[in-house]
């Protein structure tokens, strides 16, 4: 049976919230819940950016805590003020964690120990949402996963995300606190950090610079809307049932040359911008999950996959201060396939 919670009138913990989907979810709440309060907890690593939460920052719903979630007394007085924890913050880019690990196991496994670790002694929080990913599955060329199917995730950064997924169902089931863990497909839309494929591809073009399409470009994703996947994880808060994975995607599975093509078409760009270069080592050939969990729940996705591509390209064109800030970071902003040749030589 599901459950019913509400968020109306509550304070809830987002960690990672200055990050691309963090943010983009702290929106949606002040949005559609009025008399909800936000306490984001972001590190504000390269991938966490202020600007993305600059309309609400002085919103009295809202309060920003730069801190890390390793940090054990922090995170203890944070937990005492809220009633909810959604949990974003991670390393969360498959390229940096070929190139260095480290980082992704202290924060994405250690960081959500210390989390769950505290929500011992947190009893008034009623629900901690953990934010997984659909990539702890493995690649598979047919087929779908469902929520319990086994986990072969196949880079550092999935394999630290596996990790911690089941370090919070462990969690659940020895000490009985309220987790649910959701695995979402890729995302896509506004404020997501321009390393990552589509804003990559959307502002390069832009610049008129190469696109680098890894291998042959027959990778496959499944492109979920990241205002979608916030409607889910809504609905999963609402109405999930404790211990439970969801999967969350569009079914929506494009591969990447054939979103490169639509991206230089919206942009009127040539397609002689196509660049294409070595592969991602260990390249996941195809995520695709079964949904039909979350859909039971009454969620669907709602925007279609050509118009919320055209909102994102136009956000992107509209918006070039906002990511030309972070691309002319240049010391801090690295073309993980240039390392790539220069590591293979
Ligand atoms: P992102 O890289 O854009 O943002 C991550 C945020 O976490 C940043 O603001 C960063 O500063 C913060 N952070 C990192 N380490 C921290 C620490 N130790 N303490 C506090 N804050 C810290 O990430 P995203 O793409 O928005 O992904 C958010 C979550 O969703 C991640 O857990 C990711 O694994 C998961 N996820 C992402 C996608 C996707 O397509 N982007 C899909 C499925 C799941
Ligand atoms: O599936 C969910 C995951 O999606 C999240 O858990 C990760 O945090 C998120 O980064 C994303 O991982 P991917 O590796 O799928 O996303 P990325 O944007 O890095 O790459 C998407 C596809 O595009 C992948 O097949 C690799 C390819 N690619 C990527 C980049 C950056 C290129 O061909 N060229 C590029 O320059």
């Amino acid at each position: 049976m599901a459950e019913t919670r509400s968020l109306e009138g509550k304070t809830l913990l987002v960690t990672g919230g200055a990050g691309f989907i963090g943010s983009n979810f702290i929106h949606y709440l002040l949005k559609n819940y009025p008399r909800t309060k936000v306490i984001n907890l972001d590190k504000l690593t390269y991938a966490g950016n202020l600007d993305n939460l600059k309309d609400i920052e002085k919103d009295p719903r809202y309060e920003f805590i730069h801190g890390d979630i390793r940090d054990r007394k922090l995170v203890q007085e944070v937990f005492k003020r809220v009633q909810g924890v959604v949990h974003f913050a991670a390393e969360t880019h498959v390229d940096r964690s070929i190139l260095d690990a480290g980082e992704f196991i202290l924060t994405d496994v250690f960081g959500t120990f210390v989390l769950l670790d505290t929500l011992k002694s947190a009893p008034q929080v009623e629900f901690f949402l953990h934010i997984s990913t659909d990539e702890v599955y493995g690649s598979r060329e047919k087929g779908y996963f469902k929520e319990d199917a086994s986990l072969s995730p196949s880079s550092p950064y999935a394999a630290s995300k596996a990790g911690a997924d089941r370090l919070a169902y462990a969690y659940f089931v020895t000490y009985n606190l309220p987790i649910i863990i959701l695995r979402p497909s890729n995302n896509f839309g506004p404020f997501q950090y321009p390393e990552k494929f589509i804003p990559l591809f959307v502002t390069n073009a832009l610049e008129a610079k190469p696109l680098p399409l890894y291998g042959k470009g027959t990778n496959v994703r499944d492109w979920l809307y990241v205002e979608d996947n916030c409607r889910a994880i809504d609905i999963v808060i609402q109405k999930g049932k404790l211990g439970e994975v969801y999967n969350i995607g569009a079914n929506n599975e494009v591969a990447n040359i054939t979103i490169a093509e639509k991206i230089v078409s919206l942009l009127e760009k040539p397609r002689s911008l196509f660049h294409f270069v070595p592969d991602r080592l260990g390249h996941d050939k195809r995520y695709a999950l079964d949904c039909r969990k979350i859909h039971a729940l009454g969620w669907k996705p709602e925007r279609e996959f050509e118009e919320a591509l055209a909102l994102t390209v136009r956000w992107y064109q509209e918006n070039p201060e906002w990511w030309k800030k972070i691309k002319e970071r240049s010391l801090e902003f690295k073309t993980f396939y240039e390392e790539y040749y220069r590591n293979r030589k």
